[in-house]
């Protein structure tokens, strides 16, 4: 179905442009740009995706405008119960979302599949064993983590007292960093799990290190989630005490977050999301999650996971065989990075030429940045997406060339 997904096919989901346009003819209007945006540009943002007409359907579906606060009442021991009469069918829903999440993981974890989204899952995460002031290890938003991993702007920032370790030299995570700042800081949790890291994560010794300090151990693998469920990159489940992800990355699902535990923090995990950070859950957004696991477990999925991946590298290699330098000297999962650092021109100038010519990517930050996080020095760079709309090794080795004409031309300004 995917690619099918390109500006020949008039047929997508153009009917519902239609039925906007007759309330509000300006927002069909703007949704129908940004559609043709979509669809014509090369999209080569690493945590976004196309989802099928299937999650789409089901998340514009009726469950759109149903309350159900609480929980379906069989899933967990202790916060059981909804708040509203007429769940029967959304309880089936949410159970049945659950169990198709554990099948896709292969795993007896406890899940939720409330949180709104990858920031709210983590916030509830670290709600269901830390307290205010407590020390977290994790990696630092230059060096590729999330701002919910510890960021001052953020709310995991000003709530917890915030450590990093360090990556190597290459960009590599420094895995003694980790051991000797561990030791040290003896911290409540330790956090594995990045928005631009393109190396395998070794969750097993990251584990190891948390059990040698007595500290809880969490993976956010709202990147790598796709290629964890194909088996495209090691899993963290039986190693972490919570894993937290989205659903839109590389799952391909509709926006929105997972939380998985093991079974003994099964009932603060739920507290943690409702009532103490959410209230009524998306059963839109649900099943539409539902829908993704569905998808997920199709043998076409990790074909397609698979792919991302043998992409990756040979657009990844293209760059490095012109001569650029990419961090860590190349990848392992859906994404790398470009650093700029040698350049006059910023990652924000590159993502700005590249617009004009109708390539979508996002500049970022490198290790050991020097320059401000609105400019960067760097790009990331992800396949998914296109590899979604049919995007096979040769298509991205051009795209690759088609960059290489832009940063010349910066560089010659
Ligand atoms: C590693 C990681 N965790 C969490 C998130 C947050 O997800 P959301 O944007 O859904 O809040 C992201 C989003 O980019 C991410 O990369």
């Amino acid at each position: 179905m995917f690619d099918k997904f390109n500006n020949d096919d008039s047929s997508y989901n153009v009917d519902n442009f239609e039925l906007i346009k007759k309330t509000a003819p300006e927002v069909g209007k703007m949704i129908e740009k940004e559609y043709n945006r979509q669809c014509n540009n090369v999209e080569l943002i690493a945590s976004e995706n196309y989802c099928s007409e299937a999650v789409l359907a089901a998340n514009g579906s009726c469950l759109c405008w149903k309350y159900a606060e609480g929980y379906p009442y069989e899933r967990t021991s202790g916060n059981k119960g909804r708040y509203y009469g007429g769940t029967e069918f959304i309880d089936e829903m949410e159970e049945y979302c659950c169990d198709k999440w554990r099948e896709v993981f292969n795993t007896d974890y406890h899940v939720n599949v409330q949180p709104h989204s990858g920031s709210q899952a983590n916030f509830s995460a670290y709600k269901s064993i830390l307290k205010t002031g407590d020390t977290i290890l994790s990696m630092s938003l230059n060096n590729g983590g999330h701002l919910t991993h510890g960021s001052s702007v953020n709310f995991s920032g000003n709530l917890y007292d915030m450590h990093f370790y360090e990556v190597d030299d290459n960009g590599f995570i420094d895995m003694e960093d980790v051991r000797r700042k561990a030791e040290e800081l003896k911290p409540k949790l330790i956090l594995a799990g990045a928005s631009a890291y393109s190396r395998t994560i070794d969750f097993p010794k990251f584990a190891e290190i948390a059990k040698s300090v007595g500290a809880y151990f969490m993976v956010d693998i709202a990147h790598i989630a796709g290629l964890v469920a194909a088996g495209e990159h090691i899993s963290p489940f039986g190693y972490a005490d919570l894993i937290t992800t989205t659903t839109h990355k590389t799952l391909r699902g509709p926006r929105g977050g997972l939380i998985f535990g093991r079974q003994e923090l099964a009932k603060k995990i739920d507290s943690a999301v409702f009532p103490y950070a959410q209230g009524g859950p998306l059963e839109h957004i649900i099943a539409a999650k539902a829908v993704c696991a569905v998808e997920a477990l199709d043998p076409s999925f990790k074909v397609y996971q698979h792919q991302v991946v043998v992409n990756c590298k040979a657009f990844c290699k293209e760059f490095i065989d012109m001569g650029y330098n990419v961090i860590t000297g190349g990848t392992d999962n859906h994404l790398f990075l470009l650093d700029l650092s040698e350049y006059e021109f910023t990652g924000q100038d590159l993502q700005n030429k590249l617009d004009e010519v109708g390539i979508t990517l996002n500049k970022n930050s490198v290790p050991n940045e020097k320059r401000s996080p609105m400019k960067t020095s760097g790009v990331r760079i992800g396949t998914a997406p296109m590899t979604s709309r049919g995007y096979m090794e040769e298509d991205f080795i051009e795209v690759a060339h088609r960059i290489d004409v832009v940063i010349k031309e910066l560089a010659s300004k």
